[in-house]
């Protein structure tokens, strides 16, 4: 893609730290591909793919580099459109480690403590609550600023790391003078959140161990509808979004962001009918509306050497956008320019 210095720039990433989820892909990925077409005109898109947020918890290096490549390859069969969009891996691009450590030493330690996401990934993770952890914040907010991103889409549960982001940008000009871009949240409108199928009160999620609770963006039709006939409802029996229907609200959605439907349109269609047709209905839908992406990724993991050529482009071309950020933050912290 061509960067442009008179464009504006949206930014953002998914760890691949597990298999992605339709939650993965219906609250960002599927956005992102909407953002690169329609604002083209306007802002250079860059979607990153971040490895080094992943080891904040114990990878299997094996399968931390095949998720790395199957990432980059999911971006593309989304339709993240490498003449329009820089993808790209995190670890490759050294400036996002060097700036974080500068970060980490204008982010405060009461700020950290306050991110509900370290909370609850120290609850689950007792055993190995690392610094990295804790500074996480300060990572994601280099990704931000190296690229002097202007909007960043989120899901619900990064806004408050969006905020912190914000909070240091603003603090760092304060006392240097205008050197980052102030980014703004950017959530859409449906889908921001997809909820576990097996606990619709809670965000579905790639780490989760019942492998029920969600369904991945590369399962076969045959578990798809498995996993959607076995979804955890509610003991009524009509098809209608209210408060107190979790589970058929989360399915309401899904069944939406794959057909279009609006939920007054689901609830007519479903009037009379139970559970069981709208379930089969909604597994149709999703295997279906996965189906051309599954079928792109796997042509794309098929061509090794196109996906590493591709990565070491768009890394090169991204070491060179933010090495210009992270040379000013050098230079007005007072590091000595190496002779
Ligand atoms: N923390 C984000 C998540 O877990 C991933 C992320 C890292 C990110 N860096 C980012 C998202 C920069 C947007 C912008 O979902």
């Amino acid at each position: 893609m061509e960067f442009s210095n008179s464009k504006k720039t949206i930014l953002s990433g998914v760890q691949p730290s597990g298999n992605l989820t339709i939650g993965n892909y219906l609250g960002a990925i599927r956005n992102w591909e909407t953002l690169q077409n329609e604002k083209y005109e306007e802002y250079n898109s860059l979607y990153c793919v971040v490895d080094m947020h992943a080891i904040t918890v114990r990878q299997t290096p094996a399968e931390l580099r095949r998720r790395t490549m199957e990432t980059v390859a999911i971006y593309l069969a989304a339709g993240i459109d490498p003449a329009k969009s820089l993808i790209f891996v995190q670890s490759h691009v050294p400036a996002h480690a060097q700036l974080s450590w500068v970060l980490n030493c204008y982010t405060m330690f009461g700020e950290l403590s306050r991110m509900t996401q370290f909370k609850d990934k120290s609850a689950k993770n007792a055993q190995n609550i690392n610094a990295g952890l804790f500074t996480y914040p300060a990572l994601m907010a280099a990704d931000i600023l190296l690229y002097q991103a202007d909007l960043v889409p989120v899901g619900i549960d990064q806004k408050q790391h969006l905020e912190l982001t914000r909070d240091i940008a603003e603090r760092f000009n304060q006392v240097y003078g205008n050197t980052f871009v102030v980014p703004e949240c950017y959530m859409p409108k449906t889908g921001a959140k997809i909820c576990s199928l097996a606990d619709p009160t809670k965000k579905m999620s790639k780490s989760d161990e019942n492998p029920n609770a969600c369904v991945l963006m590369l399962d076969s039709k045959d578990d798809i509808i498995r996993k959607f006939k076995r979804a955890v409802t509610d003991s009524d029996t009509s098809v209608r979004y209210a408060d107190g229907k979790d589970g058929i609200n989360n399915l309401m959605t899904i069944y939406s962001c794959f057909t279009g439907k609006t939920f007054e349109d689901i609830e007519k269609e479903f009037e009379g009918k139970g559970y069981g047709d709208f379930k089969m209905a909604v597994g149709e839908a999703c295997a279906d509306g996965l189906a051309p992406l599954q079928a792109e990724f796997k042509r794309l993991m098929a061509d090794k050497v196109y996906l590493e050529n591709l990565m070491r482009e768009n890394a090169d071309q991204a070491s060179y956008i933010a090495r210009k950020t992270l040379s000013k933050v050098y230079r007005k912290i007072g590091f000595l320019a190496k002779p």
